[in-house]
């Protein structure tokens, strides 16, 4: 409970959602950077065992300065916590490149874990429905002011785990880029994961295959996930994940 009185008093509300198993309440936090240091702390340690359970890691130094990094290190951050306030899962994403007239914008998936004994619940699927949804007005703060401006036209993720791109295109009911079967990115693709990864301050990324190089320096997880897809694994087995590669994928809307 501790969290969930932390982000009340901090003046957060929730949202209440039903999952396969039960109830859950997700909470979504702006800016999580400018909470007090003191409450920084507080989210920060009631989140570590959800990050270690989802990527079976220790609870390290190392290993918290990553999930450290990752919290406060983007704009925006949902945390779900179940019945008895206790927080299961969360994700963090950001806007990058904020342009709705040339069309540019790109919602970035920074990250997303869900605790063990929480997964197959739909909460992933939940999360991302609830930051797909997300429009601009909210993001910017006088933007009140444009009225309604179009969703972002790019979605994109950097990430290690097959299982995270195959579960990311079951919920868009889509193939995000790249495309398992097929070679080839085209131009305006490659191009948002030059901006992400640019963005992220990687310096080695291949706009032909969307891999960024090296970008973590070793592999996050504690046992390597697949995905049910063995095309999706063989599309990863392209990455040496301990040296730290990563695959950008991207989403772009339907309507653009
Ligand atoms: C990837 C992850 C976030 C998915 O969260 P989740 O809440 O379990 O996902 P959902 O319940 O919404 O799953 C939706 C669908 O994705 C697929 N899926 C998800 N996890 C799966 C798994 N382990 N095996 C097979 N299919 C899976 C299924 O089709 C599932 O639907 P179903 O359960 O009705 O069959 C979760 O497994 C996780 O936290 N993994 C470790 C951390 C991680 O890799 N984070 C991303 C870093 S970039």
């Amino acid at each position: 409970m501790v969290v969930v009185n932390l982000l009340t008093s901090a003046g957060y509300r929730a949202t209440h959602h039903h999952i396969k198993t039960g109830d859950v309440d997700i909470y979504r936090i702006d800016y999580p950077r400018n909470l007090p240091e003191e409450a920084k702390e507080v989210l920060l340690d009631s989140l570590m065992p959800v990050a270690a359970s989802a990527f079976r890691q220790q609870e390290t130094d190392l290993f918290r300065k990553d999930v450290q990094e990752h919290i406060f290190g983007f704009s925006g951050l949902f945390v779900v916590v179940n019945e008895e306030g206790v927080p299961v899962a969360f994700r963090v994403w950001e806007f990058i490149e904020l342009n709705f007239v040339a069309g540019t914008d790109i919602l970035y998936l920074a990250g997303m874990c869900v605790h063990e004994a929480w997964q197959r619940q739909g909460i992933g699927t939940l999360l991302l429905q609830c930051i797909l949804r997300e429009d601009h007005r909210r993001s910017l703060p006088d933007a009140h002011s444009f009225g309604p401006l179009p969703l972002a036209p790019y979605v994109a993720m950097r990430t290690q785990s097959p299982l995270v791109k195959w579960n990311f295109d079951q919920s868009i009911k889509r193939e995000s880029y790249p495309l398992i079967e097929e070679e080839g990115i085209p131009v305006d693709i490659a191009r948002v994961g030059q901006i992400v990864t640019r963005h992220l301050g990687d310096t080695s990324f291949e706009t032909q295959t969307m891999i960024s190089r090296e970008c973590y320096g070793r592999c996050l997880y504690g046992v390597a996930p697949t995905s049910p897809d063995e095309g999706y694994n063989k599309a990863f087995n392209k990455l040496n994940v301990d040296d730290g590669d990563t695959m950008i994928c991207v989403w772009r809307r339907p309507e653009h």
